[in-house]
């Protein structure tokens, strides 16, 4: 695959405002990523970063009062397609919208209660689905799709029938993906598919997707607030602060050589079900209000390291060294004409595993 055809989704520089009687929530700002074909892209980012409405601008699913203020999401069609354009998602037309969504770019709510129609079996809401793309099939081939898709996520046929309130939380969120990977679409959104979810359920889920991102060679970009679970099974990530990306990059750099103090924080967040046991350590103090930013780094509030020019200039994301082109971080204390002794030496940590995880659920069953 050439560096031109690696690329599948080409994030640049969107913002996304909303607009409350009590001033302009600029929920994020812009921002850009790329995500390449058959990998899994992370974002992560505590609860109200910006990680949502990101993804629903480029699914293109913002109602008022959310208006996007500027960027494109450029969507790169497959090698093989005779049309070579990338086509910029936020540009789409009403008729052009409804062919691209689920054909080529599907999304998975955070809540699959919320997705889901209560009262329509499972089977009637997979084939109005593929109806509403293939509308001349014969009744038998919607079903046999429908069996098919059920049976991809683990779900047996016999459960068509059930309705959502009859189905667990896990069996619902398959359903949700099921229906997702209906028309096979080139690119999944996945918006914390598996946080409402018990550990087991969610080990269950998360091994499923890999499966059948190993199969079909879909992309998937997968939000969470949990960046433990991200450095488990993404290619690439970013992690986002106040609306902003604050680092970016392949997943061993951000465990390796994690730069960013936030970014260090979210990693000792969260329990890992792999490694060492280690101290969860938290952020302290809470994200900012984003219709009033702090001056300078948004997180420097909250952040044990921040001088000076952390309180009074705002810093760019910007690639960490020469050698490192494709890890970038918006931190001064990577700045050399700031901190000519380099970083603070306690923000270095030693990685106990960065080798890729396949997410094994039986891992469980046996114990830590
Ligand atoms: N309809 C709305 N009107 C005004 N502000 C909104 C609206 N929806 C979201 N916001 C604000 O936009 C910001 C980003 O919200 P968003 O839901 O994208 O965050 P998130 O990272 O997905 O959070 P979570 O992890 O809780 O899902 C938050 O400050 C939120 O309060
Ligand atoms: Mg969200």
């Amino acid at each position: 695959m050439t560096a031109q055809n690696k690329v599948i989704l080409d994030v640049q520089h969107i913002g996304v405002d909303y607009f409350s009687r009590s001033g302009t929530v600029h929920a994020v700002s812009d921002v850009s990523f790329s995500v390449n074909r058959g990998e899994i892209f992370g974002l992560a980012g505590e609860s109200g970063s910006g990680k949502s409405t990101l993804a629903f601008a480029v699914a293109r699913l913002l109602k008022f009062p959310a208006e996007i203020t500027g960027g494109r999401a450029l969507f790169y069609p497959k090698p093989d397609d005779a049309r070579s354009e990338p086509i910029d998602i936020l540009q789409l037309n009403k008729k052009e919208l409804r062919d691209f969504r689920w054909k080529k770019l599907s999304i998975v709510f955070q809540s699959a209660m919320n997705a889901l129609n209560p009262v329509l079996s499972v089977q009637t809401q997979i084939i109005d689905t593929l109806r509403t793309h293939h509308p001349h099939l014969h009744r038998d081939e919607y079903y046999q799709r429908a069996v098919e898709l059920v049976k991809m996520v683990g779900i047996a046929p016999e459960r068509l029938k059930s309705f959502p309130h009859q189905l667990s939380g896990g069996m619902r969120q398959r359903v949700v993906i099921a229906i997702a990977l209906a028309l096979n679409p080139e690119l999944i959104i996945m918006d914390e598919p598996t946080t409402a979810l018990d550990v087991v359920v969610q080990r269950e889920i998360l091994s499923e997707i890999q499966n059948l991102k190993n199969t079909f060679g879909f992309s998937v970009v997968f939000i969470t607030h949990d960046l433990s679970l991200l450095t488990e099974i993404c290619d690439h990530l970013a992690i986002m602060y106040a609306g902003k990306i604050v680092e970016q990059s392949n997943r061993q750099t951000i465990m390796r050589n994690t730069q960013h103090p936030y970014t260090h924080g979210l990693l000792h967040s969260f329990p890992s079900l792999y490694g060492e046991k280690k101290q969860i350590l938290g952020i302290p103090g809470h994200p900012p209000d984003l219709r009033n930013l702090p001056p300078g780094c948004a997180f420097h509030p909250r952040c044990a390291f921040a001088a000076e020019s952390c309180r009074t200039v705002y810093p760019s994301l910007q690639p960490v060294d020469a050698s490192a082109a494709d890890h970038l971080t918006a931190c001064h204390l990577y700045d050399p004409r700031l901190q000519p002794n380099g970083p603070p030496k306690s923000l270095s940590r030693q990685v106990v595993n960065d080798e890729p995880q396949t997410i094994e659920t039986d891992i469980l069953a046996g114990g830590q």
